[in-house]
């Protein structure tokens, strides 16, 4: 049998241009659970397996020097999932979080989370606030873990904080605009991603990040969370160099 092998050429760091290395990245992690099938496992292996993905991205966006890095890891939707894989990815969250943080600290990573934290678990988010609380005087990369996060619940969340201001005449109807806006989603503070990738092979957003993604580059790769590395982060941002961003314009506007 004749078996083709074919070897892509992977993209080092070194072959980034350091100018443009997007400030913020996002990464919507999927694929465990199609992986662990592959590999004849259950799913809660899959998880389980993606956080050495984990590990492996975040040194790589420290390295090239990526100020922000969001990663999806549980949604509001997710928690529609069969009760046990509920229950074992947030023991595995628990794991992660406290095998982790030393590693964190040994790369200068802060750690911060955003979505509707309160309705995780104590013990989760007892775990969380103890190494946001250890990571908080790093100065490299902040990693964002988004958590029982949905874009529509961040919006929801932001006009029902600006109905109560308008209603106590803290702010006047004629103030509202896209900047207001963002001052009241849950998110305030984090750039907008100039980069999201999703692996896994599918080609949609899934409730991740709506307002914040209006004009970001999407990068879709067919590699299957556990699988990914940050040589595939390279990659994207690599493609994320040579495109165009108009952002409405035309390219001769660009150019000048
Ligand atoms: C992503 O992998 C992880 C979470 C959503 C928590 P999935 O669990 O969605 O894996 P697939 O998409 O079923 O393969
Ligand atoms: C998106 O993946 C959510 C996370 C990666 C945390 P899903 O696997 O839940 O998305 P769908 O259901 O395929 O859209
Ligand atoms: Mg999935």
């Amino acid at each position: 049998m004749i078996k083709i092998v074919i070897t892509e050429k992977k993209v080092d760091s070194k072959d980034l241009n350091s100018s443009k290395i997007p400030h913020h990245v996002a990464i919507i992690m999927d694929g465990n659970g199609r992986w662990a099938e592959l590999n004849g496992n259950d799913r809660i292996f899959g998880h389980r397996k993606g956080v050495e993905a984990v590990r492996s991205v975040v040194e790589g966006a420290g390295e090239i020097g990526i100020h922000y890095l969001t990663l999806y890891a549980f949604s509001t939707e997710n928690w529609n999932r069969p009760r046990e894989e509920v229950n074992a990815l947030m023991g595995l969250l628990v794991h992660a979080i406290l095998a982790e943080t030393e590693n964190l600290n040994k790369n200068n990573v802060s750690l911060r989370a955003i979505g509707d934290l309160k309705s995780m678990p104590a013990e989760v988010q007892e775990n969380l606030a103890a190494a946001i609380a250890k990571t908080a005087n790093n100065s490299g990369l902040r990693l964002v873990l988004a958590l029982s996060y949905s874009g529509r619940w961040e919006l929801v969340e932001a006009v029902k904080n600006m109905a109560d201001e308008l209603k106590n005449d803290k702010i006047d109807k004629s103030s509202i605009n896209e900047e207001l806006i963002g001052k009241y989603l849950p998110t305030f503070g984090l750039p907008d991603p100039e980069l999201l990738i999703r692996t896994g092979g599918e080609f949609r957003v899934s409730n991740f990040l709506l307002w914040q993604i209006a004009y970001t580059e999407l990068f879709f790769s067919q590699k299957l969370w556990p699988d990914y590395r940050k040589e595939d982060l390279f990659e994207a941002v690599n493609d994320f160099q040579k495109r165009e961003r108009r952002f409405g314009k035309t390219s001769e506007q660009i150019r000048i």
